[in-house]
């Protein structure tokens, strides 16, 4: 094909998705490459086109092994034109679910055609036990191979394959969307008003005079404000999260996962 500009689009409160999407958009580096960042609220009420000469990539994480709503309510403003799509999901060592199955369905019905797809581990947003540190030098390799390999499939690609890729995950979905999970963001009174977690906030759900002050139910504990707050006067609130995190941290702590990817 005839590619004339790559986008790499992603949905990244903790910054790891991000760094997927980036390292396979790396070998794209001498073509014109822009960037959407999903993770602002702005960008997200935006419309996006994209005509048949250039590459979508784009990159979500699994939240309950589904696309985080925020994100596919923003795809439907994503309007491709036999727009090839490179589809990627993260996930903190546990499990992918249905998240490329889910971007193959929503981003096909808005003229986007699925060439290539990845799932990468990435550190666990609140189970930092999982999945720590990566994606790391193994997992920068196996990224770096995909897109030089993404490359090359492209630059020979006439026509697109007649048979929709092989995706792990099922439609209709098995995972359930994603209800509010039973924990919350809390503030203590370290917090010195630098007012640093209202800009990061996906959701705009922190107050903007008080960040003290959060909306929980717009709030979708994607951790940004944690980790950006320098008096670490953010965090998780316990109860039954903690409950879950001895069952989440015996069973997949130690069973490191893989990278995986397909290309059409
Ligand atoms: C609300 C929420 C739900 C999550 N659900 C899962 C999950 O079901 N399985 C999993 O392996 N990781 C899960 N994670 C972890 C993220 O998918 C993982 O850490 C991801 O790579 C974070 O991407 P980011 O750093 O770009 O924000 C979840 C994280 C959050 C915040």
């Amino acid at each position: 094909m005839n590619l004339i500009k790559v986008t790499c689009a992603c949905f990244s409160p903790g910054g790891s998705t991000r760094k997927v999407v980036n390292a396979i958009g790396k070998a794209f580096a001498d073509y014109p490459v822009s960037k959407i960042d999903l993770t602002s609220w702005e960008n997200r009420q935006k419309e996006y086109s994209f005509h048949e000469n250039e590459l979508l990539i784009i990159g979500v994480p699994s939240y309950g092994g589904r696309v985080p709503a925020p994100v596919r309510e923003a795809l439907t403003r994503f309007k491709g034109l036999n727009t090839p799509v490179v589809l990627v999901g993260t996930y903190g060592n546990v499990k992918l679910g249905d998240v490329l199955m889910e971007l193959r369905t929503d981003l096909f019905r808005n003229g986007f055609i699925p060439v290539a797809a990845g799932s990468f581990i990435c550190q666990h947003t609140y189970l930092a036990d999982l999945g720590r540190g990566r994606p790391d030098g193994e997992d920068m390799e196996v990224l770096q191979k995909f897109g030089a390999k993404l490359r090359e499939r492209l630059r020979l690609l006439v026509t697109y394959a007649s048979e929709p890729l092989d995706l792990p995950g099922s439609y209709p979905y098995t995972f359930p969307e994603m209800g509010e999970l039973p924990f919350k963001v809390e503030t203590s009174d370290d917090c010195f008003y630098c007012m640093l977690c209202i800009g990061v906030c996906p959701m705009k759900a922190i107050n903007e005079t008080n960040p003290k002050e959060i909306n929980h139910s717009a709030c979708i504990r994607c951790g940004a404000c944690i980790s950006i707050c320098p008096a670490q006067a953010k965090s998780f609130t316990d109860g039954p999260f903690f409950g879950l995190q001895e069952n989440y941290l015996r069973q997949y702590c130690e069973n490191r996962q893989e990278p995986w990817y397909v290309i059409g």
